[in-house]
């Protein structure tokens, strides 16, 4: 092989092999990462930043929502149990938030 053919050879091995490597590169980038758990945050709501900083340090959005649906009592009781019982820092004023919260997205009508 002279020389001249050498360099055409070259040539078109790295034309074809460049954009099919940057092919399989943009091929194995997901799109978006799926996560195994639900929704990283609580859904759209009056007060949700007060519940996605209080109830998200201990477990997850699912954790809250895949139980029954409860009264403004019932939400009280189970934010009160996660404040006296189990130490979560949440203040009382964001207490009262996270509760209307709970009422309106998964309270008994
Ligand atoms: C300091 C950690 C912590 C924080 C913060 C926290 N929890 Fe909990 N939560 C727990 C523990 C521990 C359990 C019991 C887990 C179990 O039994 O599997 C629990 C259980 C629950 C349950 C299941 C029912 C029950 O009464 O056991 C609900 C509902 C709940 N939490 C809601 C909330 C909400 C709403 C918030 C935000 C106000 C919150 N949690 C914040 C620790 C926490």
């Amino acid at each position: 092989m002279d020389r001249s053919k050498l360099a055409l050879t070259l040539a078109l091995v790295f034309s074809t092999a460049l954009p099919l490597g940057a092919q399989a590169l943009t091929l194995k980038t997901p799109a978006a990462v799926d996560l195994p758990f639900g929704d990283p945050e609580f859904p759209a709501g009056p007060n949700v930043d007060a519940v996605n900083a209080g109830c998200l340090t201990c477990h997850s959005v699912d954790h809250v929502l895949n139980q029954p649906s409860l009264s403004k009592a019932g939400w009280t009781e189970v934010v009160e149990k996660m404040v006296k019982g189990y130490k979560a820092p949440i203040t009382e004023e964001d207490q009262a938030k996270i509760v209307d919260y709970l009422v309106t997205i998964k309270g008994i009508k």
